[in-house]
């Protein structure tokens, strides 16, 4: 038994979507969060801001006396998963692809037609491909960047034309061109607009890595010994700037969610 937190990151706060999920399998496990809400978006940063940004907010989880490390988004797991998990030896550090790829390869077969759609930093670094192509060669998998929908949804104009239009500025072409019948939401944030997609595309199954990577969790901690018990412990969630257009995310994020949710602000140069 092991009642250490889990240590969660993400450049913003869309990795808050794994939160409920996670709660829901393993209710007793406790939460550190840092979300970098000052420096988001990431997806369109170079690869070496990114790298150093990680490092920093990685050891502050790991001051922090983390058991474990999740990278929740997507375009740090694209870039940065193999030099932290050197950086950290000694504790178990997972990305958000990973467990993706594995789900992908695990609901699809050569028969799908399977998108990928991310920011431009994880369509350009072909980690989905190249993870899932891990499991199976010969699915087929195209990709596209739909780089609009991370400050949309920031904005909250989401249950509106405005996205409705966005969405299919990006995906008419690729979804229907290339007869894709499989799309997975590469990018923290989409899940916030799943509902719009499937409106749109009603025929299309939808793989959400922010559900999937609890399951790896689950898995991780179960062969290392490393599950919690019960304790008094809260789950604490930093952020970076605590704006009000990320207390509206949260509040959408956690709406129906029991659970207790105290955020804390807490500068990038203090990390
Ligand atoms: N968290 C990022 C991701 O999953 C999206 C937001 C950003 O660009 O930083 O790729």
């Amino acid at each position: 038994m092991d009642n250490r937190p889990v240590g969660f990151f993400d450049s913003g706060l869309g990795g808050l979507n794994s939160i409920p999920y996670l709660n829901k399998l393993l209710p007793e496990e406790k939460v550190i969060y840092f979300g970098d809400t000052a420096r988001t978006p990431y997806g369109s940063k170079a690869i070496s801001t990114i790298k150093s940004f990680s490092i920093q907010i990685a050891d502050f989880l790991v001051k922090n006396n983390v058991k474990m490390i999740v990278i929740a988004c997507n375009t740090v797991s694209s870039t940065c998963v193999e030099m932290l998990q050197e950086r950290y030896p000694d504790i178990p550090v997972v990305g958000i692809i990973e467990p993706a790829a594995r789900a992908i390869s695990r609901k699809c077969s050569v028969q799908n037609k399977i998108g990928i759609i991310g920011t431009k930093v994880t369509i350009q670094s072909g980690a989905y491909k190249k993870l899932i192509r891990r499991y199976n060669r010969d699915l087929q998998i195209f990709e596209t960047a739909c780089p609009a929908f991370v400050p949309l949804i920031e904005e909250g104009i989401v249950h509106n034309d405005i996205m409705d239009l966005t969405i299919r500025y990006y995906m008419d072409d690729f979804v229907l061109r290339d007869r894709l019948d499989t799309i997975v939401l590469g990018c923290t944030h989409y899940p916030l607009i799943r509902s719009n997609i499937e409106r749109l595309y009603p025929d299309l199954q939808i793989i959400n890595p922010s559900e999937e990577i609890v399951y790896r969790i689950k898995e991780i901690l179960e062969e290392k010994d490393m599950l919690a018990g019960e304790s008094d412990t809260e789950n604490i969630f930093y952020a970076s700037d605590l704006s009000e257009n990320f207390i509206n995310m949260i509040n959408t994020i956690f709406k129906g969610v029991d659970m207790h949710v105290e955020f804390k602000n807490l500068e990038p140069d203090s990390v």
